[in-house]
């Protein structure tokens, strides 16, 4: 079984958020890898905000089973079919959206993985210094380059936007300051290719919002918490809602809510 760490006690530093929110009335948003666990979750929180979901998932079938059950609920919901390591893929959302919506208000970057694994919080894979390097690379195709390079193709959308957000979904195991703590909850929990990955997507979330900065779209890192999907197990400590929530939170930040930041809910986490 594979569990991602993540808690309430985390020693969190100071810096709360307390923005006001938008309303996500008419606006039109994409969830990567959508189908399932918290992706799911997430387009059913901004759908019944009020937001166009997009369901983006690699097998379309289940992308539009996905929007369908939405749609069934009385919410709106349309499906894309995204492997967010394609290219080809990446380049057919931009020409489907430009083509359907004419612009993207809310991206969640929440497609992810976990290949090395860990058992009951122990260390259980091989030591940084005997990661496979097959499991970083495609740790990294998933986790960083392809989040990286579909903000990069969606980018003139998100810029035709009245004020687009993005949310870039990390892991508080992407934190340099909780790694190197032998205090924190996340510190015996060890995999290379997971943990160094969602170490770069926080520094890209950093390195956008700041070229970003002055427009008015804001971009910013969050981790959902630890969560009852399959890749957080039913040991986890909260539910996909609780952990969609967070995400919802971050894609309907007002004007004068925070950008290039790392949060978990209210909390601004550590790097
Ligand atoms: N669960 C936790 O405790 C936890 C904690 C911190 C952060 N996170 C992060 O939260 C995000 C969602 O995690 P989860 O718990 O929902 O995990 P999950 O249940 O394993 O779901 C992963 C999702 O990512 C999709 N995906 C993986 N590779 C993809 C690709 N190449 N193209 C498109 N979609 C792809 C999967 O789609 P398929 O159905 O096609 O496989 C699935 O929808 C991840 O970024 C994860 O790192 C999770």
């Amino acid at each position: 079984m594979t569990i991602e760490l993540g808690t309430g006690s985390i020693d969190r530093t100071a810096g709360s958020t307390s923005a006001t929110h938008s309303s996500l009335s008419g606006k039109v948003g994409l969830v990567t890898g959508g189908a399932r666990g918290l992706g799911l979750e997430i387009c059913r929180q901004l759908a019944e905000r009020g937001a166009h979901v997009i369901v983006a998932a690699r097998d379309v079938a289940k992308a539009e089973a996905a929007a369908k059950g939405l749609r069934g609920a009385g919410l709106t919901a349309s499906s894309l079919k995204l492997n967010v390591t394609s290219v080809s893929d990446r380049k057919a959302a931009y020409d489907a959206i430009e083509s359907t919506h004419g612009r993207l208000d809310i991206l969640i970057n929440n497609a992810g993985i976990l290949l090395d694994s860990v058992d009951g919080g122990t260390p259980a894979d091989p030591p940084p210094s005997g990661a496979l390097p097959s499991t970083v690379r495609e740790t990294f195709e998933a986790n960083f380059f392809a989040p990286v390079f579909l903000t990069q193709t969606l980018l003139p959308l998100l810029r035709r936007a009245q004020a687009a957000r993005v949310v870039n979904v990390s892991s508080i195991r992407g934190s340099l300051t909780h790694l190197s703590d032998p205090s924190s909850p996340v510190y015996p929990v060890r995999a290379l290719g997971y943990d160094t990955s969602k170490a770069a997507l926080n520094a890209f979330t950093i390195l956008l919002a700041e070229e970003l900065r002055g427009t008015p779209i804001k971009i910013n890192a969050i981790h959902p918490g630890w969560l009852r999907t399959s890749m957080g197990g039913g040991r986890a400590n909260m539910s996909a809602e609780e952990g969609a929530a967070i995400a919802v939170q971050y894609a309907s930040l007002g004007e004068d809510g925070p950008t290039g930041g790392f949060f978990f809910g209210d909390e601004r986490l550590p790097w």
